[in-house]
């Protein structure tokens, strides 16, 4: 086993300018709204892991299902000796890959990249333990920032994973961003595995968000913990009800906290009073669901080809495995 390495693009300094730069700009806009990044601390990733284990919430369940029956289909077409996955929290379903790679033989490395030093070093210690033949790279960034950072893929392919629907998180321009930053980053004939949430039911998308034990509005909530703590802001918590919709214009589902009572709230870390009036929103969490040949045509046009696509029955999550073409096709 070679010992693992670990690249750091995000020292916990830039994370918390980064935080104190999006609460500025967030809280003084009108509406207000926060980045959903923020609702990710230590108790935020613990009820996220719990979210997916709650039986309104399909994604992750759905994901697993769909990637469990086509894994064997990727590997064979995915003769990659490297495995980028952007963003964790998806343990289980990088085993499933890692499994499938491994078995057509020509894997030989593992680059998990996430925002969070203490998540990744815990996922590449037991990825490096159950996997010794892997040279295992981490790496400490933002997806949306330090893609071109990637260890370069030699004289291998890469293969890039992006499961969960977290796509869905970047509203319409950043994802145009993200597409098109990721396809630079990548050579010619290298993969990208896209996991992502179709368009189905409000009925079926909304309660996803709004569960009946409470868990995500617990989870929503967390962002103002994570403000009280890091900012040192007097949020009253309890004073916002959660709030799951769906926007059948925008086609996504957004979270929102609503102030029950008019109030001020200090941050003084960066020294700022916001007002919040009686039954003000704030956003917290865009989540895009997607129209198929929406998502094929926005991939294609930052240069994704050769698409492959597998949905679960119901259609309601998609994967899809695209090839880096050659060059950019114009939109
Ligand atoms: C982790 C971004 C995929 O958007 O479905 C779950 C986060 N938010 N419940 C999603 C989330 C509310 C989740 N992603």
């Amino acid at each position: 086993m070679t010992a693992p390495v670990l690249d750091v693009y995000l020292s916990e300094a830039d994370a918390a300018h980064a935080l104190r730069h999006d609460v500025r700009v967030g809280l003084s806009a009108d509406p207000k709204w926060l980045p959903p990044r923020w609702l990710y601390d230590a108790r935020g990733s613990e009820l996220f892991e719990r979210i997916t284990t709650l039986p309104e919430y399909y994604p992750t369940r759905t994901e697993r299902a769909l990637l469990r029956q086509v894994v064997a289909q990727i590997a064979a077409r995915a003769a990659v000796d490297t495995l980028v996955e952007l963003g964790s929290g998806s343990s289980e379903k990088t085993r499933l890959l890692l499994d499938a790679l491994t078995a057509t033989g020509s894997l030989r490395r593992f680059v998990p990249l996430d925002v969070s030093e203490s998540a990744l070093r815990a996922a590449m210690t037991a990825v490096a333990r159950e996997y010794p033949h892997l040279v295992v790279h981490g790496v400490v960034g933002d997806f949306t920032e330090h893609l071109e950072l990637l260890p370069a893929g030699g004289s291998g392919r890469r293969l890039v994973a992006f499961l969960g629907g977290t796509i869905g998180n970047l509203v319409p321009d950043e994802r145009a961003a993200f597409f098109a930053t990721l396809h630079a980053a990548l050579d010619p004939g290298e993969l990208l595995l896209l996991g992502a949430g179709l368009i189905t039911d409000p009925a079926i998308m909304i309660p996803a968000y709004d569960d009946a034990a409470g868990v995500t509005a617990e989870f929503n909530r967390n962002v103002l913990h994570v403000l009280n703590r890091e900012l040192g802001a007097d949020f009253d918590v309890t004073a916002f009800d959660h709030i799951a919709l769906w926007d059948a214009t925008q086609e996504w589902i957004e979270m929102r906290l609503r102030a029950r009572r008019a109030m001020t709230v200090h941050v003084p870390a960066i020294g700022m009073r916001v007002q919040f009036a009686e039954g003000e929103q704030m956003r917290t969490e865009v989540s895009a669901k997607f129209r198929r040949a929406g998502l094929r045509a926005e991939l294609l046009a930052a240069g994704f080809t050769d698409q492959l696509w597998w949905t679960d029955p119901d259609d309601r999550f998609a994967l899809v495995l695209a090839t880096v073409s050659l060059r950019k096709i114009a939109s």
